[in-house]
């Protein structure tokens, strides 16, 4: 989808189509007004006979308005006027392409932007639409033979700034959001792809081809034995059972200056999590393929902010490996070595993200980082704890741990915060080992990011446990792409100081 945007009459478009807001009761918005006005009131008197009440969502389709240059008008109803907050318009705009996705029309005028949000600008407003419509617009096929789902004529979308000297800042919000959607879609294949596809060969293949299309991109790609040497004892005790070979996929952007010290993303890439020997029940054990959620996020990240050109410096790694059970796979008690020289006892082989995390997050010290930010379909319980709404924020620096929830409120792809206090570590101890890798079942989610603290004493560290938030369950089963957008935020706002 080509986005654009400029600054124009409604009513003296040639376009395949023009969007416009209706506000309960029948209250035209600015661009309708305009519209209705150039029509000799075509729109007040339709709005009038009762056939758009303007509650949220509604749309009715005009066609051959006299006087109106446009093949058909789209009004969308946007609910009460006073209610109209950063929730409703992403449902209108959600709604306007439900009802586009349905026509053959192919080029059209948005106008909603025009609508005014409570508490958020311009860009704000051009982002989310970015965002809404290429989601509204994502299907995944990939493996459906014969007939792909419905083919959508839409191409192109300008998307109109009220006023003319915004045009500029209007259009480097939308290069920024469609980037973003790039770097969501891109998030979301991987993700939706089946674990017989997505392994972490597949991953590292994947990672070699954005390496081919972008310049400023360099790759390296760590196998077992180069693993095995290092001595990162936790991510390979995780593989052990598996065919799959484990990879650790080390992909470094350089679009700052030399001397910029590198913000490092690292992603769980669990291709596979059938929960080793300690194996989860069947019941939905399908979803485990999209236990590489993290990883995914990592790469279309990285993706998006290739093709950005973003001027800062980012390296994203991605923990890969499949837990399989096996004659050869790790145990309940067995104890191994990780990178960082500390023992850990695996009592429960399904606690395996953090296994792979730990040694990647030891392994990152190397580049020196400003900041490290780890993403990861962690635990069960954070779902519990916050539903499919928000990501849980942990870490050991505060200023950290504020940017990403704004970056978070502001995106709209919202994260909260949890506490890490030293009390819950103990739930870690091991009598074998100097520590176990479960804490029990209080507070799941935080003893997982306890875990994952005693390996990021050496920088500035967040955690996020995505496991909410990467995909949905049910009849719309599949991935979100989020947290790209979070960190697109959080990442671009870096910039900006
Ligand atoms: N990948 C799972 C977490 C998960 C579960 C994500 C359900 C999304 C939906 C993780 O590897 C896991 O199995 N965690 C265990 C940890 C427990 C053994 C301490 C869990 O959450 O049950
Ligand atoms: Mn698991
Ligand atoms: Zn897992």
């Amino acid at each position: 989808m080509e986005f654009t945007v400029e600054s124009t009459h409604p009513a003296q478009q040639r376009s395949a189509c023009i969007i416009a807001g209706v506000f309960e009761r029948r209250k035209l918005s600015a661009a309708a007004k305009a519209l209705d006005e150039a029509t000799g009131g075509a729109i007040s008197a339709l709005v009038k006979r009762g056939d758009m009440d303007g509650e949220r969502g509604q749309c009715l389709w005009l066609h051959h308005v006299p006087n109106d240059l446009a093949d058909r008008i789209l009004l969308i109803g946007c609910g009460k006027e006073r209610e109209f907050g950063e929730a409703a318009f992403r449902q209108v705009t959600a709604a306007m392409v439900g009802a586009l996705r349905r026509t053959g029309a192919d080029q059209v005028h948005n106008y909603l932007t025009d609508l005014p949000v409570k508490g958020h600008d311009l860009e704000w407003k051009l982002v989310q639409s970015v965002l809404v419509v290429e989601d509204g617009l994502y299907r995944f096929d990939e493996f459906k033979s014969g007939k792909k789902s419905d083919l959508v004529a839409l191409k192109r979308m300008v998307l109109n700034v009220a006023d003319a000297k915004d045009l500029e800042a209007g259009a480097n919000a939308m290069a920024r959001a469609s980037a973003t959607a790039l770097g969501m879609a891109l998030t979301r294949d991987l993700a939706n792809r089946p674990g017989n596809v997505c392994t972490p060969t597949h991953l590292a293949e994947q990672a070699r081809q954005l390496k081919k299309a972008y310049k400023d991109l360099k790759l390296e790609v760590l196998d077992e034995e180069e693993m095995e040497k290092l001595g990162m004892g936790a991510l390979l005790a995780v593989s052990r059972g598996s065919e799959q070979p484990a990879k650790l996929i080390v992909m470094d952007y350089r679009g700052g200056k030399k001397s910029d010290k590198p913000v490092v993303l690292v992603g769980k890439g669990i291709t596979f999590d059938t929960g080793g020997i300690s194996i989860k029940p069947g019941e939905a054990m399908d979803e485990m393929k999209f236990d590489m959620g993290g990883a995914a996020a990592v790469m279309g990240t990285m993706k998006a902010v290739a093709e950005l050109r973003l001027p800062m410096n980012i390296i994203g790694v991605i923990a890969a490996a499949e837990n399989m059970p096996d004659g050869k796979a790790t145990k309940p008690g067995d104890i191994v070595t990780t990178l960082s020289g500390q023992t850990v006892e695996i009592l429960n082989t399904d606690a395996e993200g953090r296994l792979v995390l730990c040694d990647a997050l030891t392994y990152v010290e190397r580049f020196d980082p400003d900041v490290v930010v780890d993403l990861a379909t962690l635990t069960g319980a954070c779902i519990i704890a916050l539903g499919h709404q928000a990501s849980a924020v942990l870490g050991n620096h505060g200023p950290l741990i504020n940017e990403l929830l704004a970056a978070g409120r502001h995106s709209g792809d919202r994260a909260w915060e949890m506490p890490l206090w030293d009390e819950y570590q103990e739930q870690l101890k091991s009598n074998f080992a100097d520590m176990a890798n479960i804490g029990g079942r209080p507070a799941g989610t935080i003893t997982a990011a306890c875990f994952l603290s005693r390996f990021t004493k050496k920088y500035k560290w967040a955690h996020l446990d995505i496991a909410g938030v990467a995909w949905k369950s049910g009849k719309e089963k599949g991935a979100t792409g989020r947290p790209v957008p979070l960190l697109m935020q959080f990442l671009a706002s870096r910039v900006k100081d």
